[in-house]
């Protein structure tokens, strides 16, 4: 049946979604890895397809900015549309200088101010939320087999993109040992955790707050086909 924002029936989306924050990302994944694709949503142009990657069928949907964007979508696919595990394929800020430009990161937990979690479900009151072990496991080990180097740490989920204090960043890498910034993850792993699915979260870099370096949108295109590759070897 479908939602107020994901025009679906149950059974059109696969059990694997990966869901990366640009619908139209989601379109250039679906145009280039899948097969036999068919389109589940276009409600708000959040543009969802279902295909099959070496046979195996898999979805992949936008998520839209931000922890209130991914928190509706992702609630929606876990609890109505019988989803079970959602892999967000995004970018990030690096928050030190040990990362480079285009490496791909792993979230072990994603650290908020968000109330995101507080909010959702009344009794959490952790500043972190955390991936599906399991899933982490099987991403390493996929990367492992495609060669993929990727580097796994605390995420910073911020729902401030700009802030008055630019150094902020700094007081949190020290303080929460989050090695790069990003939007999502901390409602996404919190919405897994209470509807009892799976999440996870691969990250490519696509700029710097110690540089300031920051990637074109070309070259953000072909770092995105390696985390792709990873996330994609998911289908089951
Ligand atoms: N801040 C927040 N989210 C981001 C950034 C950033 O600098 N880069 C990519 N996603």
């Amino acid at each position: 049946m479908a939602t107020p924002h994901i025009n679906a029936k149950k059974g059109d989306i696969a059990k694997t979604v990966l869901m990366p924050g640009d619908p139209l990302r989601a379109k250039f994944i679906a145009d280039n890895f899948l097969d036999n694709v068919k389109s589940f949503n276009t409600v708000r142009n959040m543009f969802g397809y279902t295909g099959t990657y070496k046979g195996k069928p898999i979805s992949v949907m936008g998520s839209g900015m931000g922890m209130p964007s991914i928190g509706i979508y992702s609630y929606e696919l876990y609890n109505f549309f019988d989803v079970e595990r959602i892999v967000r394929i995004g970018s990030c800020g690096a928050y030190t200088d040990e990362i480079d430009l285009y490496d791909v990161l792993l979230a072990t937990s994603a650290y908020s101010e968000s109330s995101y979690a507080k909010v959702q479900s009344g009794s959490y009151d952790s500043e972190y939320t955390y991936p599906t072990a399991s899933l982490n496991e099987n991403i390493e080990a996929n990367a492992k087999s495609l060669d993929i180097p990727i580097r796994k740490g605390v995420i910073h989920s911020s729902d401030v993109f700009y802030r008055e204090n630019f150094d902020d960043y700094k007081t949190i890498y020290k303080n929460h040992n989050a090695i790069a910034v990003e939007m999502e993850s901390f409602a996404l792993f919190h919405n897994a955790n209470v509807s009892n699915k799976e999440a996870a979260c691969i990250l490519t870099v696509s700029d710097s707050l110690v540089t300031k370096e920051a990637t074109s949108a070309d070259e953000r295109q072909n770092a995105f086909t390696k985390m792709m590759e990873i996330a994609l070897s998911l289908a089951e």
